[in-house]
């Protein structure tokens, strides 16, 4: 699994609990990133669609969301692996960008990732196959990158996993049934969403940007070979995608617009205490929308916040303000007797006020 800024790793254990208690067939993951959460819908028997303006969240959706044996064929798909595995690396735009220009990946790898990525491009694939080989290859640089987990810099001195050869696994099969994935805008696929029970929204809570903070993801998926700028050598385009979520003053109106344009009638919400909205907004907005219940759980920040700061020497010169941060899962269903039932004893000490 890539590492990945809000990814739910910690708390999905906590999201299945929940969603196997709710009443629902289908549901929507409509800010899918990693798909992690979608996995964990699929394999509670839901059949999930997947969404995410990201170009590598809809290779992961490929991958984890819709492949099943009827789609792909994984005596080929390992075939294939072995085939790209085994090619020689050749100097390319990830070897120039992310290798000499910055330090992202050792260059013996950069080489490989762009003969990888050149050949996969080659290959007659349908959808679900480009898809997985892709996922592959994104978490065979994620293994060997040399980041704090963001592509906003690399860290001063090698990583010491990015000594390691790049290495291409198969993903693996998440049970359950197949679903479906789309690169859309959450605001335009929202009202589009009627059939679904069951909507998990997990926006962007802050100003950083997803687009940006892993922007090789996008570029080594689309393969657009982009002008880039900065240390980072981040796509030109950063400058100009950004995500309404992301901008204080739009993030509100963007949120209000998203939860009253869903019909579905249970809704999950994930926001961070970090995040730009006040608790008692959100239970507002979505008291609006049904019976509302708020689970909060505490969990440790990003990697770099445990790291600390630390001036261009490398010398530690100050810590981060706090190394825990707490989430709220907002669980929203059409009576306060559902909510209580699938809520229920689910968090030790969590709030139990229903708003
Ligand atoms: C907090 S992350 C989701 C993390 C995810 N739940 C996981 O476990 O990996 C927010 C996601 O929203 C996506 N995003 C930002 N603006 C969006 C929009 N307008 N429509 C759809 N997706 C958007 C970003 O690309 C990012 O992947």
């Amino acid at each position: 699994m890539l590492k990945y800024l809000g990814s739910k790793r910690e708390l999905v254990p906590l999201i299945g609990e929940l969603v196997r208690r709710i009443p629902a067939h289908t549901a929507c993951d409509l800010f899918a990133g990693t798909t992690r959460v979608g996995q964990e819908l699929r394999s509670s028997g839901l059949v999930v669609h997947s969404n995410d303006t990201a170009t590598y969240s809809e290779a992961l959706g490929q991958a984890y969301i819709a492949a099943d044996e009827r789609v792909l064929d994984r005596v080929r798909l390992r075939r294939l692996l072995a085939e790209l595995s085994a090619l020689p690396g050749r100097d390319g735009y990830v070897t120039r960008t992310f290798c000499d220009e910055a330090r992202f990946f050792q260059p013996q790898n950069g080489r490989r990732i762009d003969a990888i990525r050149d050949a996969i491009d080659e290959l007659e694939l349908s959808p679900v196959e480009r898809g997985t080989l892709l996922t592959s290859l994104l978490e065979a640089a994620d293994r060997v990158d040399s980041t704090c987990g963001v592509q906003m810099a690399y860290v001063k001195k090698w990583a010491a996993r990015s000594h390691r050869d790049l290495e291409l696994r198969e993903p693996v099969a998440v049970p359950g049934p197949a679903g479906t994935v789309t690169r859309l805008d959450a605001q335009d696929l929202a009202p589009r969403l009627d059939g679904t029970d069951l909507v998990y929204l997990d926006p962007p809570y802050n100003q950083h940007s997803y687009y940006s903070n892993y922007h090789v993801w996008e570029t080594l998926v689309r393969w657009d070979a982009p002008e880039t700028y900065g240390i980072a050598r981040k796509r030109l385009d950063c400058r100009t995608t950004k995500s309404p979520f992301n901008r204080k003053r739009e993030a509100w109106g963007a949120l209000e617009r998203l939860i009253t344009s869903l019909r579905s009638p249970w809704i999950v919400l994930s926001f961070s205490d970090e995040g730009f909205h006040a608790a008692g907004d959100l239970a507002a907005l979505l008291g609006d929308r049904g019976h509302v219940r708020p689970l909060t759980v505490g969990h440790p920040r990003y990697v770099g916040s445990r790291i600390g700061i630390h001036d261009p020497a490398g010398n530690r010169v100050g810590t981060v303000s706090h190394v825990r941060n707490s989430e709220t899962l907002w669980v929203v269903g059409p009576s306060a007797a559902a909510v209580e039932r699938v809520t229920d004893g689910l968090v030790p000490g969590a709030s139990r006020a229903a708003a």
